[in-house]
């Protein structure tokens, strides 16, 4: 058996909150048509719902990609800059989620949506750039 580490529990943490984050958008997404024909409240709902794992599971990704940054300190230029990048790709997440959440509007839903989920791909797309 391999040993299990400090490091194992905190990248376990990371990518079980971004399974969450990242995976939990998608498949709420891909549900909205069936849950549109059970009523129209019921995306909604769901969403509501949802954001009740999906908001800690964001706060649990800060904490532990905090932890991430002093375990991997000191980094290369390189590794900085494609931090940086993964930072503001990861505030716009947060942002667009948030604001696709208070959305009224159809236009509203689908652009704040459209964006979450982008962001939130590429946060973990970058985060997998770190790690390699
Ligand atoms: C939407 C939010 C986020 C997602 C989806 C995400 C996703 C990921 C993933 C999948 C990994 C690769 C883990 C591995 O297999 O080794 C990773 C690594 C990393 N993440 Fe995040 N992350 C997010 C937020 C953050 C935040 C807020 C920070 C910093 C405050 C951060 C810093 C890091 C660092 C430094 C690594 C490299 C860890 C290492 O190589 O040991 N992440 N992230």
């Amino acid at each position: 058996m391999l040993a299990v580490s400090w490091d194992t529990v905190r990248l376990f943490l990371h990518v079980l909150a971004a399974t969450i984050w990242v995976g939990g958008q998608l498949t709420l997404a891909a549900l909205v048509p069936v849950l549109r024909r059970q009523g129209p409240d019921a995306p909604r709902v769901a969403a509501r719902r949802f954001n009740l794992v999906a908001w800690p599971a964001y706060g649990v990704l800060i904490a532990t990609g905090i932890w991430n940054i002093i375990a991997v300190s000191p980094m290369s230029p390189a590794y900085q800059r494609t931090l940086t990048v993964k930072l503001i790709v990861v505030a716009a997440s947060g942002i667009s989620a948030f604001l696709h959440a208070r959305s009224k509007t159809t236009v509203g839903l689908a652009v704040w949506g459209a964006l979450t989920g982008l962001t939130a791909l590429s946060a973990l797309f970058l985060g997998i750039v770190l790690a390699g």
